[in-house]
């Protein structure tokens, strides 16, 4: 379908495409994977699952944040194959796409500081979304999109549901470019798929960690903590450290996000995937420091929310509805916050590799 509105995009489906977009898409259909943003925490998790289940995926990151660490046990795989891609190389991303059956868009510049540039978040993520998404729509693939909790904002609608009102905050808090670039890849998403048919999955995952996690700042509180507390030094806190999270063991993401790519179920829909054990900061820093039994006292440093984020109010409170991923993918997380400290803490000890 073609539209008159200028700029408005070419919808044009090519005719094998059209047609397997109306078949049944079953896990069976669907083995070929491009995953974006491979090398980064879910994505070489991901990784790691679908080759477990015979799929054969291609994988590019451009390694600003992922790591070639989390992929190297499956470089000699004859069933991977890795790219080092920008999703901004609209190009290249053209070619990869037409192989996958299905794209699973993960790459992106997650959250930052209010002292660092929005630029590369608000360029990778609507820029680079906008190139997947079309490069999806020349081959007619299905894209299962990473979105995030981050876009709830400050509703006070506890649990987050997925249908429920965003609120969010002013354009000159940088932190909010990471919500807003987030939504408006939901709204490409759903535009593409009113439009074009493009079979789209939203997911919005709540915060997750794991071994391969960045241990610096864009990998949450709960890596941040376990390295202070493995060196000991200060746990850097925010505020007074009663805001919570729901945070979620990678594992239990990985399931959401497989189901949310083999349920047909699951096209157009918005789907939250986390955890509902809601713990306040400051009582994930007691449970890290309590498991890891380090024998050092536990030191708190508590940064004024002013200095850290300006005038960016930080979320009190962060809960998924999780009634829908259970419905559409038959989603519930396994894993405790005492459990998934527990492995996490388990494997960084086992591993050779310098947290960071
Ligand atoms: N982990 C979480 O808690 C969480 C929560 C909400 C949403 N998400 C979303 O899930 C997705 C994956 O998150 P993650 O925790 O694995 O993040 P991550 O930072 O570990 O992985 C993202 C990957 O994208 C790559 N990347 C960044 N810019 C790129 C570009 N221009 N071209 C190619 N690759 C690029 C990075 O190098 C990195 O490997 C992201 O889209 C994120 O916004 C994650």
């Amino acid at each position: 379908m073609a539209r008159n509105i200028a700029g408005a995009i070419q919808c044009t489906v090519p005719a094998k495409d059209a047609e397997d977009s109306s078949s049944v898409n079953t896990a069976e259909t669907m083995k070929n994977v491009l995953i974006t943003g491979v090398a980064g925490m879910i994505g070489s998790h991901l990784l790691d699952r679908l080759l477990e289940r015979e799929y054969t995926v291609t994988g590019i990151d451009n390694l600003s944040f992922g790591k070639t660490a989390n992929i190297a046990h499956n470089l000699s795989n004859p069933k991977f194959t890795f790219y080092p891609v920008d999703i901004l190389d609209f190009d290249t991303l053209k070619i990869l796409a037409k192989d996958a059956d299905t794209i699973v868009h993960l790459a992106a510049v997650k959250k930052i500081a209010e002292k660092d540039s929005s630029m590369a978040t608000l360029k990778v993520n609507a820029k680079g979304t906008e190139n997947v998404f079309e490069a999806a729509r020349m081959w007619g693939k299905k894209v299962v999109y990473a979105s995030t909790s981050d876009v709830y904002g400050m509703s006070p609608d506890l649990p987050f549901s997925e249908d429920g009102d965003l609120l969010l905050g002013p354009s000159m808090v940088k932190r909010w470019s990471y919500a807003v670039a987030k939504l408006y890849g939901e709204q490409l998403a759903f535009g593409y798929h009113a439009d074009c048919g493009l079979r789209v999955v939203v997911l919005r995952y709540f915060g997750g960690f794991s071994p391969r996690s960045s241990f610096a700042w864009s990998g949450g509180h709960i890596p941040i903590f376990i390295r202070a507390i493995l060196e000991d030094r200060e746990v850097p806190i925010h505020g007074d450290g009663t805001q919570t999270r729901s945070m979620t063991y990678v594992d239990d993401l990985i399931d959401g996000t497989v189901a949310a790519m083999e349920t047909d179920a699951a096209v157009g829909e918005i789907i939250n995937l986390g955890s509902q054990e809601e713990m306040s900061v400051i009582d994930a820093a007691r449970l890290i420091h309590r498991v890891a039994a380090t024998g050092k006292e536990l030191k708190l440093n508590f940064i004024p929310l002013q200095e850290v984020f300006g005038n960016y109010k930080d979320i009190l409170r962060r809960i998924p509805d999780l009634r829908k991923a259970e419905r559409i993918l038959g989603y519930r997380p396994k894993h405790s916050m005492e459990e998934a400290i527990r492995k996490t803490l388990h494997s960084v000890g086992q591993s050779e590799r310098p947290l960071r």
